[in-house]
This record gives structure tokens, sequence and C-alpha cells, in this order.
């Protein structure tokens, strides 16, 4: 691959199309820039293998975005960024490296006081490492969370076809007993807003948070740090590759950006 084949891009990265709803509100906060994004789907899901196995997937990956010459790398994963963003940064301390978590604090924060009851669902991965049990002991003071981890979700979310009646019965299994029972609802894996409608319709009418915008802000804050905004061009590119190298899959991502609009 060539060395400069995406110069000054933001590379971004997940186990599969979940941070394709990242990469949407990143080109929205930073239309300027160029983004390539890369899909994991051939060793999704990443949040039912273990944190050394996720450590490493995503070391090689961004050691392929850097090596086509990303500036900076969006792990548009929570699972991968519990398990692998703090060793990435230490490997590259020169490179802005922007992880994701669940949007607890906004979600504890909003209910203004009358500390209500706020659902998590993640990844069992993401569930169980520190970052969120700390996450979780510092807002839990603010609002009862409940987690759930949502094994097989984004498995089924990689599939497409997201209102296929498998799909509802599947979220139905996973929260269906918190339907009517919480204040609000935190997405905490990337793959989740694609079902978020699917979701609203078992769990309730209720507040939903994910953590795109919060990664976007964060991404625009860091490259100012850093002096390596792009200011010049005026409508940045948006490319895809993939670990399942076929045309269907990079069309499956194209359909995905494209959904992401909406969601
Ligand atoms: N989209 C990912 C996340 O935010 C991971 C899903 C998976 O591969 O298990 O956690």
């Amino acid at each position: 691959m060539d060395a400069n084949a995406y110069k000054n891009n933001v590379g971004v990265f997940d186990s599969g199309v979940g941070g394709i709803s990242i990469l949407h509100a990143l080109a929205q906060e930073l239309p300027r820039e160029s983004f390539v994004f890369f899909g994991d789907s051939a060793n999704a899901p990443y949040g039912e293998k273990s944190p050394s196995e996720v450590l490493e997937l995503s070391r090689g990956i961004t050691e392929r975005l850097l090596g086509m010459g990303c500036k900076a790398i969006v792990i548009a994963c929570n699972t991968a960024t519990s398990a692998a963003a703090e060793h990435l940064r230490a490997q590259y301390p020169s490179i802005p490296i922007i992880g994701v978590e669940p949007a607890l604090k906004p979600a504890a924060l909003s209910e203004q006081g009358h500390h209500g009851r706020v659902l998590v669902m993640a990844t069992p991965m993401t569930v169980r490492l520190d970052k969120f049990q700390s996450l979780k002991r510092r807002w839990g003071k603010e609002a009862e969370v409940v987690s759930v981890p949502c094994t097989g979700l984004a498995a089924r979310i990689e599939q497409g076809n997201l209102d296929a009646p498998d799909m509802y019965e599947l979220i139905e299994s996973l929260v269906g007993e918190y339907a009517g029972k919480v204040d609000a609802v935190v997405l905490g894996c990337t793959h989740y807003p694609f079902v978020r409608k699917q979701i609203q319709s078992i769990v309730g009418n209720v507040p939903f948070y994910d953590g795109a915008k919060g990664t976007a802000r964060q991404l625009r804050r860091r490259l100012v740090e850093c002096g390596c905004l792009e200011e010049r061009c005026k409508q940045g590119a948006i490319r895809f590759l993939s670990s399942v190298n076929s045309k269907e899959e990079l069309d499956l991502y194209g359909r995905f950006l494209k959904m992401a609009e909406s969601i």
C-alpha cells in the first residue's frame, strides 16, 4: 500500500459497520477533513473476544492506517477503546488518538437532579472492563445505572436487514424487561444507533444518548491542538476499506453511511 495513499486523512476504525455512525458525526463536524474508514468486519464482533485479541487487532489496523499517511486515529468503537486506547497512545505519543466511551455523563446529568434510571447497552467486553466500571462508579452517584451486555446484537447489525422480525426479537430478549422502567438509554456500542428506532419501540420513548457528537468535538480539539486541522480543502473525501475485501461489503458501508444521516 502506498505510504501516502491517505496522507493527512483521519483514520477511523471499528470492528465493522458500527463506526460509520461515528464517521458520519466526524464528517458533519469537520467537513473539510478527509476520512478513511477501516471496518474489521472479518473479525467482528470484537465485544465477544478477549481484550488482548482486540488490542492486537486494533494495533494492526492503527499501524496500517498510519502507514498509509493518516495524521490522526479515531477508534470508533467503545470495545476497542476500552481494550486498546491507552496502549496505542503510549505507542504513538505524537499522534492524536481519539476514542469513544458510553455517554453516561450527559445521560446521568440530564435527569436534572431527579436521579433517574439509566439503561446502558454495550458489548460484554465494554461492560466488563475498567473503563466503563469507573464511569459507572463516577456517574452512578447521579443516577441509577443498569448496564446490559448485549451479546449478539452487534453481530446481528453487521448482517443488515435491520427491520426484520428477528432483530426485534433479539432486542426484546436483551432489554424487553426494562420496557417503561428506565428514564434514559445510553447506546454504548457504535453499532446500536443504527437500531435506535427498534430499541425505542421496545424500551419506550425516552431520551437516547451516544458518543458520536462528543467524539467529533474531541477530534476537532485535538486537531487544533496539534496544528493539523485542515483549513484549505473545501470538501473532504470519505473512503472505505474493509478486512472483508469485497465490493458487496464496501457497498454495505456506503449504505450505512447514508442511513447514518437519518438516525
Ligand atoms: N462497535 C463496537 C463498539 O462500539 C463493537 C461491536 C463489536 O464488534 O462487538 O463497542
